[in-house]
């Protein structure tokens, strides 16, 4: 196999702390690869004015898969203040970068596979009948469309007059009429049938490839009927492409709700961009929270793989950082598979396994520390002391 060229972009805070240690794994695990750094981040919003460079587009472009760390975003008037003095009210305008990759390529379907690890202190447990504790073993993919819905932007304080007018033509807008126009605000949930097939049939392919039971469509059809009906209907449609494969429909509230009574029976989820975003955060809460969850963002021509945790400023600056890697080790597992690696990728994600069964090396937040530097002390594993151990079962 060619060697393969990756884009890491680390970004901010610990961000530039989890990914070396992702490629420390690659390595062990024999990855033949080169790794082209790419500038991404609050660094290069306060000296140039964008957090996206054009170069790093361009690296994208040209090399199609990237590892990111995390980004630190901060509110409008904090992006403004810490511009570089001479960029300063000259019109920069801060964005998130992360959505600016997702829109740029179209990154259009988000995947965040939520597994239980054997051993792990923070897997989710719950009292069984006679009061036995029982642990259930969560296996579930949750597919997020990534570009469009609550998340596509389109949204007014105060909509302009055509805007108004098409709002006014609805039957159901009688209520919102009486509202002075100027304490409107409208955010629009906008689906598109390529986009919602694009994101089913993921789900459904993965389900097949990987041997899934059923897809879930999770979303609230009975009440947004235009855009979760779409998705519904798109499902139904394309289920019959699948017999070995069932369609279960859940409304998001429900979900939510029974995410504690029975995530063991879940398979692979599709949703729409909010919604995904919000079950795939419930079920990662069942399996290790942020030290372990990990996500792809897929578009036709380039992916990146980034863990779903933030830059987690206060912890950046550590001399001996004592974050989890393992959520970027995680995602990187998923850059391996996406690239056809998967033997490789069994072979890492097995280390990871192992490192948490055995239970003799565990980040602070599987000891349920709160994070401080004395954590060390307490027996916490670093950063580091985390990656070797995962090496080391390597
Ligand atoms: P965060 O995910 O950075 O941190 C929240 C808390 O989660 C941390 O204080 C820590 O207790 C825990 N945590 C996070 N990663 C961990 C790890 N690997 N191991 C162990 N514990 C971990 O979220 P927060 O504090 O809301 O945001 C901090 C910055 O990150 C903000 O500027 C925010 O905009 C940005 N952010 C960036 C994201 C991205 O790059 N994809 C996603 C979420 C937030
Ligand atoms: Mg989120």
């Amino acid at each position: 196999m060619a060697k393969r060229t990756i884009v890491t972009m680390p970004g901010d805070g610990i961000g530039k702390v989890v990914l070396p240690e992702a490629i420390r794994v690659l390595d062990a695990a024999g990855f033949d690869a080169e790794y082209v750094h790419a500038d991404i981040g609050w660094e290069f919003w306060c000296k140039e004015g964008n957090p996206l460079p054009q170069r790093t587009l361009d690296l994208l472009e040209t090399h199609k898969i990237s590892l990111f760390g995390a980004i630190t975003s901060k509110p409008k008037s904090d992006a403004a203040n810490e511009l570089a003095p001479e960029l300063q009210n000259k019109g920069f305008v801060y964005y998130s970068p992360i959505v600016g990759l997702r829109q740029h390529f179209n990154l259009d379907i988000c995947m965040r596979p939520c597994r239980t690890f054997k051993g792990n202190p923070l897997n989710f447990i719950r009292r069984g009948p006679n009061g036995v504790v029982e642990e259930p073993e969560v296996d579930v993919v949750i597919f997020r469309q990534n570009t469009e819905g609550l998340y596509g932007g389109v949204e007014w304080t105060n909509p302009p007059d055509n805007v108004y007018a098409a709002l006014a033509s609805h039957p159901k807008f009688k209520k919102f009429a009486d509202s002075p126009r100027e304490e409107l605000a409208v955010s629009t949930r906008i689906f598109t049938r390529r986009a919602t097939e694009r994101i089913v049939r993921a789900a459904f392919e993965h389900a097949s490839q990987f041997g899934y039971k059923s897809v879930t469509v999770c979303e609230k059809p009975n009440v947004i009927r235009e855009t979760s009906g779409m998705m519904l209907s798109i499902a139904k449609e394309t289920a019959t492409e699948y017999p070995g494969i069932a369609l279960w429909n859940t409304n998001i509230d429900a979900q939510m709700m029974w995410l504690t009574k029975n995530p063991e029976d879940y398979g692979v989820i599709v949703s729409g961009n909010m919604f995904g975003d919000i079950v795939s955060d419930g079920f990662a809460g069942l399996v290790g929270g942020l030290g372990f969850a990990c996500s792809a963002n897929i578009g036709q021509e380039v992916a990146i793989f980034e863990p779903t945790h933030g830059s987690a400023p206060k912890y950046a600056a550590y001399t001996e950082s004592i974050v989890n890697p393992i959520a970027m080790v995680l995602s990187a597992c998923m850059m391996l598979e996406h690239i056809d690696e998967n033997e490789m990728a069994a072979r890492v994600r097995n280390a990871v396994a192992r490192v948490v069964e055995k239970g003799r090396v565990q980040a602070y937040d599987m000891l349920k520390l709160k994070g401080s530097v004395d954590v060390l002390e307490k027996g916490a594993a670093s950063t580091r002391a985390m990656t070797d151990a995962i090496i080391a079962e390597l």
